[in-house]
C-alpha cells in the first residue's frame, strides 16, 4: 500500500466525524500536493468563518472546508473499471471504491483503490487507469477440443489475438485453413479444417495363412483384419490387426508357423514335463515353439543328463549329444535305453 492509500485507510476507520484533535490527522504535505489546491489551513472552526468548519482533508490536513459540498457523481463511465460509492452521500471525506474488470489492473499492480472526496470537491488520488494485466490476459485462450488436438499438432498456444497452425499427424494434407486466428471473443476466426481421408494399403500375404476380410485395394481408419492359419500351423503374431489413423496397421501381420516332427524314435523325450514315446504322441509332432527335452548318456558312466531344443517353424534338430538307438538296442535292451536308466547327480554333469 502507498502512502495515500494507507492515509485513506486510516480515513476509512475514524469516519467522516470531524476531526477537531490535531493529533488524529497528518500534517499538511507541502508539495506533495502540487494538482491540488489545499483550502485554507487551521486549527479550529473560529478560523474558518461562519460557512465553513475546520476539518481533516487528508494530506491537506487540517483545513477550512464547507462539509456540505460535494464531490463529482457519478462518475463518466470508464470502460475498465467499476466506480462504488462507500458511503451514502458523495460529499466531502465520502469513500469511493474503482475496481478494474477482470483482467485489467491499477499501474500499482492491484486491481482496486479508494478515492476521498477532498475539500476542492475532487475524489482524493490520480485518476485511476486500468490496463490489461499481460499475465491475466495470457490465461485467456480460444477453445481446443480433443478430438481438434488428437488430429493435429498444433503450433501456437491459442491465446487471445494470436493464431496458431494445423499439420495432420497423420501426415496427410488438411482441407480447409491452415491457419487460425482466437478472436477477443475467445472464438476461432475459421472452423477447424479436416485432414484428408487416410486409407491403409492391403496388409501383406501370410504363408500358410488366410486374412479374413474382404479384399479391397484400400481399408479405411479402423477397419480389422483377422488371420487364421492353415490347419496344423500355429498362429505367431496378432490374431488381429487394425487401420490405424496415420495409415499404418497396428501391427506387422502374423507368422504362420509349422510344426516339427519330433527328430526320435526309439526314445523316450519330455514335452510339456511330460515323458513320452514318440510314438506315441499325435503325429509325432509338436507345434511350433515347443520345447522337445532329450535324454542323453553321460560320457563315463552309466547315468542321462537332459539337452532341450525347440521347435521352430518345421525345424527341430537333435542335440549334439542324443544318440538314436539301434533297433536291436530298442528292441532287445528296452530297460537300457539311455531315455530309461536313471538320472546323474547333478555333481556328474558339469
Ligand atoms: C466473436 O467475434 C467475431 C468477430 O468479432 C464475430 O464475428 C463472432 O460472431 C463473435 N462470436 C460470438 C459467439 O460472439
Ligand atoms: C502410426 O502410429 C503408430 C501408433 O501411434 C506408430 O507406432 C507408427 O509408427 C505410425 N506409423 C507411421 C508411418 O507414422
Ligand atoms: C521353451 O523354453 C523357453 C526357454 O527356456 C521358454 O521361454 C519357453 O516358454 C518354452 N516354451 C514352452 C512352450 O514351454
Amino acid at each position: 500500500m502507498d502512502r495515500a492509500l494507507l492515509l485513506l485507510s486510516m480515513w476509512a476507520l475514524t469516519g467522516t466525524v470531524s476531526l477537531q484533535d490535531s493529533g488524529s490527522c497528518p500534517e499538511r504535505l507541502v508539495g506533495e500536493e502540487g494538482r491540488r489546491m489545499c483550502p485554507r489551513p487551521c486549527k479550529a472552526d473560529s478560523d474558518c468563518g461562519s460557512k465553513r468548519q475546520c476539518l481533516c482533508d487528508g494530506q491537506c490536513g487540517l483545513s477550512c472546508v464547507a462539509p456540505g459540498r460535494t464531490c463529482p457523481w457519478p462518475l463518466p463511465h470508464s470502460e475498465n473499471a467499476e466506480a462504488r460509492l462507500l458511503s451514502p452521500t458523495h460529499s466531502f471525506s465520502a469513500l469511493l471504491e474503482v475496481r478494474c474488470k477482470p483482467g485489467f489492473t491499477l499501474p500499482s499492480g492491484m486491481d482496486a483503490t479508494i478515492r476521498r472526496c477532498q475539500g476542492d470537491r475532487q475524489w482524493s488520488g490520480d485518476e485511476p487507469i486500468c490496463t490489461e494485466s499481460p499475465e491475466l490476459a495470457a490465461v485467456q485462450t480460444c477453445p481446443l477440443p480433443e478430438e481438434v488436438t488428437n488430429t493435429f499438432s498444433i503450433q501456437g498456444d491459442a491465446a487471445v489475438g494470436t493464431s496458431i497452425r494445423y499439420s495432420c499427424l497423420s501426415g496427410a494434407d488438411i482441407v480447409g485453413s491452415r491457419e487460425n486466428f482466437c478472436q477477443e471473443n475467445q472464438t476461432w476466426q475459421y472452423p477447424h479444417p479436416i485432414c484428408k481421408k487416410v486409407y491403409c494399403q492391403p496388409p501383406t500375404e501370410v504363408e500358410q495363412g488366410y486374412v479374413v476380410a474382404v479384399q479391397k485395394t484400400e481399408y479405411e481408419v479402423g477397419f480389422d483384419i483377422h488371420y487364421l492359419c492353415k490347419r496344423n500351423f500355429l498362429l505367431d503374431g496378432p490374431q488381429m490387426i487394425t487401420c490405424l489413423s496415420n495409415g499404418s496397421w497396428s501391427a506387422p501381420p502374423p507368422h504362420c508357423r509349422a510344426r516339427c516332427l519330433i527328430p526320435a524314435e526309439r526314445s523316450r523325450v519330455m514335452i510339456g514335463g511330460v515323458k513320452r514315446w514318440p510314438f506315441d504322441v499325435t503325429d509325432a509332432m509338436v507345434p511350433h515353439g515347443e520345447n522337445v527335452t532329450f535324454f542323453c548318456k553321460h560320457p563315463r558312466k552309466q547315468c542321462s543328463f537332459t539337452a532341450t531344443q525347440t521347435c521352430f517353424n518345421g525345424k527341430l534338430q537333435t542335440p549334439a549329444c542324443y544318440l538314436e538307438p539301434t533297433w536291436l538296442q530298442y528292441k532287445l535292451f528296452p530297460h537300457r535305453l539311455v531315455s530309461e536308466i536313471e538320472a546323474c547327480e547333478p555333481g556328474d554333469v558339469e
